[in-house]
């Protein structure tokens, strides 16, 4: 392999110990422990995982977590009371509703009644608007957040460089697409989105100097779509049925990792890369809402 691996993992462990340490901080000084409830609605093998995971590190740093399981009838009225409950409840200061919900559910109506100061997911339009402004004091998404860091950490300025990012969904294409693009330091790259309705995608991955994978499609670049040396971030987390594994299947993401990683310069791991930031980013949201709603800075 040509490319160099940046590892997620290692990132994430040091976000999460400068989490820890602020946790432990409150603890100490100020008596407060910080709270995150996750609601899961429905019986998503993948979004069970997910929102097991986010428990789990919730524990392992000293935060307070709250599962909210609810089963896949429960109502649009039930889940906005729920979030009504943990909007009035102080114990709890990060609130986030693992997506999709199924279909009947109306996510949007559900997200704006967050109370945005517990939208740890930067999901609500106030926050998004915020972001999108260039604040720098608010929530930031957590997958596209956990991406900045990655090329951060591993000594990559996007700056002047064309970024081109495959997907626009709300939870990472759109805002990764704010992120790269905000006159700060640390991004001021040039971003082109491509979508569904592209034509001839690989005409702009080839392009691309940062490639960012968001697609949800197994393997979806290969090798002939890059230039030489480009930067690859393979936010995708797809599973495919295998036979050859214990579960029956496997995790993949939208790169081709065997084949790009010999032409790339740097290239994420799936699973390893993407995943375990947007985590870190989000226990960091968590201990942020907590200092903000008591005042601390
Ligand atoms: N589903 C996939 N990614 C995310 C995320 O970052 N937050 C929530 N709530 N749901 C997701």
């Amino acid at each position: 392999m040509k490319a160099k691996l940046i590892d997620g993992k290692a990132v994430a462990e040091q976000i999460n110990g400068e989490t820890a340490a602020g946790v432990a901080r409150l603890k100490n000084e100020h008596k407060l422990q910080p709270g995150l409830a996750v609601v899961l609605i429905g019986d998503d093998p993948a979004s069970q995982t997910y929102v097991n995971m986010k428990s789990k590190k919730s524990a392992e740093l000293g935060i307070h977590s709250e599962k909210r399981i609810l089963p896949k009838e429960t109502t649009q009225q039930e889940v906005l009371s729920i979030i009504e409950e943990l909007n009035n409840d102080k114990r709890i200061n990060g609130i986030l509703v693992q997506s999709p919900p199924p279909p009947h559910i109306d996510e949007d109506a559900i997200i704006n009644a967050i109370r945005p100061e517990k939208d740890v997911d930067c999901f609500h339009p106030e926050n998004v608007g915020r972001m999108l402004n260039g604040e720098e004091d608010g929530f930031m998404p957590c997958t596209p957040y956990g991406v900045m860091m990655l090329l951060k950490y591993s000594g990559i300025n996007p700056d002047g460089k064309h970024a081109v990012i495959l997907g626009r969904s709300n939870i990472v294409g759109k805002p990764m697409m704010a992120l790269l693009v905000q006159k700060t330091k640390g991004a001021n790259a040039t971003v082109t989105v491509c979508h569904s309705r592209t034509q001839n995608i690989a005409h702009y991955t080839k392009q691309a100097d940062i490639l960012i994978a968001a697609i949800g499609k197994p393997e979806f670049v290969k090798a002939d779509m890059v230039k030489e040396g480009v930067i690859v971030i393979d936010v995708g987390m797809n599973r495919v049925k295998d036979a050859s594994h214990p579960k029956g299947f496997r995790n993949t993401g939208d790169v081709d990792f065997k084949n790009v990683s010999e032409k790339a310069s740097y290239i994420t791991p799936v699973p390893g890369g993407v995943g375990p930031m947007t985590i870190a980013t989000l226990m960091r949201n968590t201990l942020k809402a907590c200092m903000i709603q008591n005042k601390i800075r």
